[in-house]
């Protein structure tokens, strides 16, 4: 075999670390025009082969875990802000345990309980944030504006604590802990990617802030071990408590607590970039957010048409709702690249990467693979404008099935027809913004949970409008944020 076309580079090293930095999305896509769907690039010394399409999602994600590792690609990221003998740093097998215990945690009665505190944390904030100044006012009738990602970056952390961390998380938020939370956030940059330590102080502040997050939260399970009938049934503290083991041991404290630091991080950005886009989009089509009223005014108005406080199960009966978020994490998945490490040689399909005159071609041991869903999740030869945010296009007249996708023809010739129904949620789909495999993303529901209660609180609250074109992409954050200008003009809905 032999390898496969390497992406041509000016500088040795650095090779295209500084298109692939700046804007990955035309990166992929061009390097795909050129080379198909497998091409390897030099970032920085590694050598990332990438695999785009469909198939490409299920060569890289469906593959085995000896050959392809999560571990190897993330532990130097993840490991110094989340802490020891959690996710990247144990082995496979034990963070897979953990996965679960996680998933236990997140129940039908738990979500039921979720809403109104949620709705509850964004009615508070929006009774008490300046930039609400002529909402909270109710005899001012005017325009005022927000800030979409401090916002919603704000909103989730509140609504997040609230929810999965716990009271005492959500009561020191405005204290000690945003102070730490942001020095820890500073070690969660693209920079910490590409080197595991520099000496340079935000490296330092989030090393010390590891600790102290780390000791507040063995304070807390200490505290709740003395005192178990605390208020936080709801919490995953509480869950964690009781989560034992394949081998009977319990959860080490430090464990549980490096887990909600990992739950605290990897659902902040990702909640908080889809929220910020989606309202986005809201404001600059304000026929979907008026649909958006009109659908809650259907299912729970009153005849005034004034909204009683929504439930769990009213959530799971708001299709535009659902249609608003599945587009935004379609158009702006928050995660544009999934890579693994590479621990041993791997052959690529022919039917992924056609064959060269050398034979297959052959992914090598101690490089680095890269999944790209969102190259496939607007392609346009899979769907109708696939680059356009158009949520009515899961939802058919009625707002009940989705038709998202086209019949088409891959590379390798071959007829794909998704047909009709929900975007399979398997490794070759073209639609994965939670990934998909082993390392699939566990806390879809409650994001759902969290993003949908939102939108739907902010909804019947307030119109809004964008007075600008919706932002670009900003590639030098991990996640997919949005670009300047991103302030959102509301006035207090009439209702
Ligand atoms: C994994 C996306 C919210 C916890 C993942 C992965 C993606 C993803 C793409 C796969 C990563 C990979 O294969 O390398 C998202 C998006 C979210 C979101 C788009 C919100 C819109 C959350 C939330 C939590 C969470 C709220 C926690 C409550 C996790 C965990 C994993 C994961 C524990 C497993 C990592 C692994 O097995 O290696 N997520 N996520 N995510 N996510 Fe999420």
């Amino acid at each position: 075999g032999s390898d496969p076309p390497l992406v041509f580079h000016w500088l040795p090293i650095i090779g295209s670390a500084i298109w692939y930095g700046n804007d990955p999305i035309n990166f992929f896509q061009t390097c795909q025009e050129r080379y198909g769907n497998v091409f390897t690039f030099i970032l920085l010394g590694r050598k990332v082969t990438v695999a785009l399409s469909p198939k490409g999602s299920n060569f890289v994600l469906g593959g085995k875990s000896i050959a392809f590792n999560a571990e190897g690609a993330y532990t130097h990221l993840t490991t110094p802000v989340f802490g020891k003998d959690v996710l990247y740093d144990c082995p496979n097998e034990v963070f897979m345990q953990q996965k679960k215990f996680v998933k236990f945690g997140l129940t039908t009665e738990k979500f039921r309980a979720y809403v109104g505190m949620i709705e509850d944390e964004v009615d508070e904030y929006m009774k008490k944030d300046p930039s609400f100044r002529t909402y909270q006012d109710n005899d001012i009738n005017e325009w005022g504006s927000f800030d979409a990602i401090r916002g919603m970056a704000e909103i989730t952390i509140l609504t997040a604590s609230r929810t999965l961390q716990g009271p005492e998380v959500r009561g020191s938020l405005n204290k000690t802990f945003s102070q730490l939370y942001a020095d820890l956030d500073g070690g969660f940059t693209p920079l910490n990617f590409l080197f595991a330590n520099l000496p340079l102080e935000s490296y330092r502040k989030r090393d010390r802030a590891q600790k102290k997050m780390s000791d507040f939260y063995v304070d807390i399970i200490t505290r709740r071990k003395h005192n178990p009938d605390g208020d936080h049934h709801y919490d995953m503290i509480a869950s964690l408590l009781d989560q034992k083991y394949r081998n009977g041991d319990k959860l080490k404290d430090h464990e549980i607590a490096h887990l909600l630091i990992a739950l605290l991080m990897g659902g902040q950005h990702t909640s908080s970039a889809t929220l910020a886009w989606a309202m986005l989009h809201l404001a600059s089509r304000p026929d979907v957010a008026d649909a958006l009223y009109n659908e809650q005014v259907k299912r729970f108005g009153n005849p005034d048409r004034s909204l009683r406080p929504m439930s769990y199960e009213d959530l799971r009966q708001l299709p535009i709702l659902d249609s608003v978020i599945r587009e935004t994490l379609r158009v702006h998945p928050p995660i544009h690249s999934i890579m693994r490490q590479v621990r041993e040689d791997v052959p690529v399909p022919a039917t992924l990467a056609a064959p060269s005159k050398d034979g297959i071609y052959v992914v090598p041991k101690d490089t680095y693979v890269l999944a790209s869903p969102l190259i496939s999740q607007v392609d346009s030869r899979i769907w109708k404008d696939g680059a356009q945010w158009q949520p009515s296009r899961w939802n058919d007249a009625d707002g009940v099935a989705a038709q998202a996708l086209h019949a088409y023809t891959d590379e390798a010739g071959e007829k794909i027809d998704y047909g009709f129904g929900v975007v399979s949620k398997g490794t070759e789909s073209p639609y994965q913004p939670f990934g998909a495999g082993k390392h699939r993303c566990i806390g879809e529901q409650f994001a759902y949970l969290q993003i949908g209660t939102i939108i739907a609180t902010v909804i019947r609250r307030l119109e809004l409008r964008l007075p600008n074109p919706v932002p670009e992409h900003n590639y030098h954050t991990l996640i997919l944020m949005p670009k300047d200008p991103k302030s959102i003009h509301y006035r207090r809905r009439k209702i």
